[in-house]
């Protein structure tokens, strides 16, 4: 697919995804098989996708929750800094949760909201993301269960975004970009993606 200064070049299927989706649930349901209920909660948005598809794999007794962490804004860099913009709706303590979120780049994001499910002392957690990108961890943090380990390229699709376009892709692509990039004053894409 081709943009203004950009070419999404095809990474994960559709159907890749789907069939490691429904892997990932097998993990999660032998994990809480004994639950009373589930709490799944999403870091919107960019998990809004897989979170719908994953919780229909899910034959258990499961909520769904979400929560909103500040965002890349435009910019394929992390800002490092990380507010909480929608808090969850309902309590955790006590409770058996999956947090679900699309991409571990930095791990800024995970480790912040990790910090902040703990401190409401759940009964158990367990975190799981659709990618990951470990090359380009800051900060030690892991989701128990990675849907897929990328390479350090800034992707798109299947609910995850660059600047807010392409969340409705139905698979995984690779931005790549052509000409230059808005946001590093002027130096060309080969110099910005490997
Ligand atoms: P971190 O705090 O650097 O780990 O970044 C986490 C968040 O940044 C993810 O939840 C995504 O929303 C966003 N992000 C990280 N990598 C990418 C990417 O390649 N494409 C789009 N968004 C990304
Ligand atoms: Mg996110």
């Amino acid at each position: 697919m081709q943009h203004d200064n950009y070419v999404v070049d095809d990474m994960i299927s559709a159907k890749a995804i789907a069939a490691r989706v429904e892997s990932m649930a097998v993990e999660i349901r032998e994990t809480f098989s004994d639950t009373e209920k589930l709490i799944v909660i999403g870091l919107l948005r960019g998990s809004f996708m897989f979170i719908a598809d994953l919780v229909r794999e899910l034959d258990l007794p499961v909520e769904v929750d979400f929560l909103e962490t500040s965002s890349y804004g435009d910019s394929t860099e992390s800002s490092r800094e990380v507010r909480i913009l929608k808090d969850l709706r309902g309590e955790i303590e006590g409770k058996d949760i999956l947090v679900v979120e699309d991409i571990v780049d930095t791990g800024h994001t995970l480790h912040h909201v990790l910090r902040l499910l703990e401190s409401r002392k759940p009964a158990r957690m367990l975190v799981c993301a659709l990618l990951d990108k470990p090359s380009r961890r800051e900060v030690d943090v892991k989701a128990d269960l990675v849907g897929f380990e990328i390479e350090d390229k800034f992707v798109v699709g299947y609910g995850i975004d660059y600047a807010q376009r392409n969340r409705n892709l139905p698979y995984i692509g690779a931005v790549r970009f052509i000409g230059k990039h808005p946001a590093n004053n002027g130096i060309t894409a080969s110099k910005i993606v490997s």
